[in-house]
């Protein structure tokens, strides 16, 4: 196990950030820990980097109890901080330089791995570029660049696509995915659905400091009733009809509102063709037939009654 979480605690005076969180993570899984603002995401990285002292709670790294000054342990680590943290006196080649020579120290070595990084990110034509003449997303990339430049064997990346562009945004989730495949472990926090289920293995979900569910984005999906939905226009439906269409096979609930139809399916193979024939056979007109996938975020809101983002 390389990241092994019992029980953690964590108290800031009144108000309980972390609440008896238990956390397990495998080598070569990239693990998501989503949660609205203010769950505890930072919290719990910031404990297990022994960033931050806890109540109560045990929390080992590489089946070692991390401490501030384990310099062993923290050389395998690579840390990409929610706030952006670079030098604004060094380039972006000597900031990404300064990081990774704090644990690599042979010359030759540090110039290919902050050639790598520098790759890895896409900011070969901004080396000589200081912070401030970075947009946000190459900021970002920066950032990142400075985290994982040592090839560390576990990294945590902390929201590091908060209001970055579309652009940035693929190109730092490609990076993440090619880390991962080098063998690197990967804990993300992202308060982004869409972001774990594209790039994660297992799936935690934290809401007021509290594991609320975790499993695959499968097993996740799965606890929510309700599997897909078909949604159709239809200008004009008799009760008859409708209830004639809950009759199909595998459809779960019916509802028509506003020349809207809504059904929820347990199986969309099974009940679109006989919906279709149904539908044709009674000569009933209708347009913008769509499906929709369960996503986290009706996980999530099931769970909490809230949706993700407020
Ligand atoms: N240094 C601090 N002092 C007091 N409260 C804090 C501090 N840092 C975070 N908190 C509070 O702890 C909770 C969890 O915060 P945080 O871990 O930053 O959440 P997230 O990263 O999920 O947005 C929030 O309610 C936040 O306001
Ligand atoms: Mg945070």
């Amino acid at each position: 196990m390389i990241i092994d979480v019992q029980n953690l605690v964590k108290r800031y005076k009144e108000l309980t950030a972390l609440n008896h969180v238990n956390l397990q993570v495998q080598p070569g899984e990239i693990l998501g820990l989503i949660g609205p603002n203010g769950s505890g995401k930072s919290t719990l990285i910031n404990c297990i980097l022994a960033l931050l002292k806890y109540d109560r709670g045990e929390i080992k790294i590489f089946d070692q109890p991390m401490t501030p000054n384990n310099y062993a342990v923290k050389s395998r680590i690579g840390i990409v901080p929610q706030e952006i943290a670079v030098f604004a006196e060094l380039t972006v080649q000597e900031n990404i330089s300064y990081y990774c020579g704090l644990y690599i120290h042979d010359h030759q070595e540090l110039t290919n791995k902050v050639q790598q990084a520098i790759e890895l990110v896409g900011l070969k034509d901004f080396v000589k570029f200081y912070p401030k003449q970075l947009s946000g997303g190459l900021a970002r990339r920066l950032n990142i660049a400075c985290g994982i430049a040592h090839q560390p064997e576990l990294i945590f990346l902390d929201e590091p696509t908060v209001a970055v562009d579309p652009q940035s945004r693929n190109h730092i989730l490609e990076s993440i995915k090619y880390l991962n495949e080098q063998g690197a472990t990967i804990v993300y926090t992202t308060h982004y659905m869409e972001e774990v289920e594209l790039l994660c293995d297992h799936i935690v979900i934290l809401d007021q400091g509290q594991i609320i569910a975790q499993g695959t984005t499968e097993e996740l999906k799965a606890m929510v009733k309700n599997h897909e939905k078909i949604l159709l226009n239809i200008p004009l439906l008799t009760s008859v009809q409708v209830q004639t269409i809950q009759q199909l096979p595998a459809i779960q609930q019916v509802s028509y509102q506003n020349q809207q139809l809504e059904i929820t399916s347990a199986d969309l193979e099974q009940t679109m063709l006989p919906l279709l024939e149904y539908l044709q056979q009674e000569k009933i007109v209708y347009a913008n037939i769509h499906t929709q996938q369960v996503s986290l975020n009706d996980v999530f809101l099931t769970i909490t009654g809230r949706q993700l983002r407020d």
